[in-house]
């Protein structure tokens, strides 16, 4: 084993939600590449955690009538539960209330305070004065300045897309009271970011940023790095800041950090990780995080500058992806239909969303729309018809007349060498975290599989040799097979069930590095079914209870 190990992260879920499906195209892209690396030899950690600090949070809890600390307790349990339901498997799901946060926040906050990179400044900002509270954006609604579209938020126009500050807003009405709210003085703490402009600029360029997340950050520092505040006034559900009566640190301050404690605990519970080695300047190893290009922002300005500053490695890569729409309509928590990750598993399989996601995800930051109306044709065309019914075709033959053993010689290796090639292929795509092409080339070779068979016959051999079986019926069964094992250890990292149940049937563990090794004179199970045909009634059942039919 090298002494390079790999922590892969996905951005924290709020606790003021449930997991959706925009949620899950993230943790199923990152458990495919993990899954993946693990495959090949790699270790990989896997970590996430609830985000549960933040208005939002506290005043969900004030309108359910419980305390903040009860809702994050019971969103984290239902959220650990959604992403173990989809085969999500993280080696640690934390949260970022938690005793170890605080103390890394309290400890970057002092290396900040000590270097000279905050500053405190008085601001004016939206205040409620019924509900007697500063308005975050979100809280804030208005008419746009630019498109004039009502009812936009105080950061951007969900209809032209502009962005601006919530004091350009129209006629600004808070959304708890729906008063109009007053600018109200406040002293801030603010992150110096300009200091850390020479340093983001070069660390931009280091090959951590896809292409087109590094022009749209190069578009940023055009219109000039500002100081981050990164304080925000009670009530506030977060950490209190050191030494400054009635503030807050921000949300997106301890969420980040989120990351360094999450592993923390993660050492704690397994003793052969060293905690100090991995996070230190020169580290030997690698971190990634999963993101979503809402979130760019934070994740390669902020969070490599607060690193920076406190000392500590950046991060290895930022793999940022689209968003994903069903049927043409944007799901977000605010708006929209919403399709609960939940629901989704009441009617349908975890294999089908993490085989549609990987057929159209690419490395780059693009949307999804994912039609629910042909979902279920995909999945049948590809999964039942060409991967699963190569095994029962063959299996049939050597199950009945072969005892369930294979020939002890491989022919047709041409064929097989064609598997072998195409395995190098799939791995520069998993690796580069292009499923939608490592899963066509599985495709192809699964048609290709089964033309081998259709030209073979030996069905017909079983008719002209009037129902005696020969051995040539068994070495094309068995080449068959083989390709079958080969092609579910290509989709094993997408399809976990689906690669158990074959595992069962195969009598092998399906593992990356014994694809070139071909079953030979080897006993494989009685062929039950493997996966279930999806009805196009599943997906409307699921439809209607999302009031999406
Ligand atoms: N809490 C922050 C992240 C903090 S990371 C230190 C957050 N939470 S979120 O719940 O709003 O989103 C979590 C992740 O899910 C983000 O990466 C976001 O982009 C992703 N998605 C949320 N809705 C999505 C879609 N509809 N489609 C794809 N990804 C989506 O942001
Ligand atoms: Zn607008």
């Amino acid at each position: 084993m090298n002494n390079k190990n790999t922590l892969v992260t996905c951005a924290f879920p709020y606790s003021n939600g449930s997991i959706h499906l925009g949620h899950l195209l993230e943790h199923i892209q990152a458990d495919i590449w993990v899954r993946y690396k693990r495959m090949k030899g790699e270790k990989v950690f896997f970590i996430c955690a609830d985000d549960a600090h933040g208005t939002a949070i506290m005043i969900r809890a004030k309108k359910e009538n419980i305390t903040p600390e009860t809702l994050i307790n019971n969103t984290l349990l239902e959220h650990k539960n959604d992403f173990l339901n989809f085969n999500v498997v993280h080696d640690n799901y934390y949260s970022t209330h938690t005793e170890e946060n605080f103390f890394f926040v309290k400890n970057i906050f002092s290396i900040l305070k000590k270097k000279k990179f905050l500053k405190k400044e008085f601001i004016y900002q939206y205040y409620d004065i019924q509900e007697n509270i500063f308005l975050p954006d979100r809280f804030i609604k208005g008419e746009c300045p630019y498109c004039h579209a009502k009812k936009q938020y105080g950061d951007n126009c969900e209809n032209c897309g502009s962005t601006y500050l919530s004091t350009d807003l129209i006629q600004p009405k808070s959304v708890l009271s729906n008063t109009t709210p007053l600018l109200k003085q406040s002293q801030h703490l603010f992150f110096d970011l300009p200091q850390f402009e020479q340093f983001l600029k070069k660390w931009i360029c280091s090959g951590v940023l896809q292409k087109t997340v590094f022009n749209k950050i190069k578009e940023w520092f055009n219109k000039g790095l500002k100081p981050w505040n990164i304080s925000r006034d009670q009530p506030y559900f977060g950490f209190k800041i050191p030494d400054f009566p009635g503030k807050y640190f921000y949300v997106w301050i301890d969420a980040p950090i989120g990351y360094i404690s999450t592993f923390k605990n993660l050492c704690n519970k397994s003793k052969n990780i060293n905690f100090n080695d991995f996070w230190k300047i020169n580290s030997p190893h690698q971190l990634f995080h999963f993101i979503g290009k809402d979130i760019i922002y934070f994740h390669s300005l902020f969070w490599p500058a607060i690193l920076e500053a406190a000392e500590l490695r950046k991060p290895t890569g930022i793999f940022a992806h689209g968003y994903l729409t069903v049927n043409n309509k944007k799901i977000s928590k605010s708006k929209g239909p919403i399709i609960l990750a939940k629901n989704w598993i009441k009617f349908l399989d975890s294999d089908s969303l993490r085989y549609y996601y990987a057929s159209r995800l690419s490395s780059k930051v693009e949307d999804i729309e994912m039609n629910l109306e042909s979902f279920h044709e995909k999945i049948n065309a590809d999964i039942v018809n060409k991967v699963i019914n190569l095994a029962s075709r063959s299996a049939k033959f050597i199950n009945l007349y072969f005892n369930g053993i294979l020939s002890d010689k491989l022919i047709d290796k041409d064929v097989y060498n064609l598997f072998l090639k195409s395995s190098l292929i799939i791995e520069v795509h998993f690796e580069k975290r292009d499923f939608s092409l490592a899963v066509k080339e599985i495709i192809k070779m699964s048609g290709i599989a089964n033309q081998y068979i259709n030209q073979k016959q030996p069905w017909k051999i079983l008719q002209n040799n009037n129902g005696l079986h020969n051995s040539y019926i068994q070495q094309v069964c068995s080449v068959s097979i083989n390709f079958f094992k080969i092609i579910m250890t290509w989709l094993k990292p997408i399809m976990p069930n689906l690669a158990q149940n074959s595992e069962k049937f195969l009598n092998i563990k399906l593992n990356w590095t014994n694809i070139g090794t071909p079953l030979l004179n080897h006993k494989i199970n009685k062929f039950k079914k493997l996966y279930t045909r999806i009805e196009k009634k599943q997906i409307d059942s699921l439809l209607s209870i999302c009031n999406l039919s």
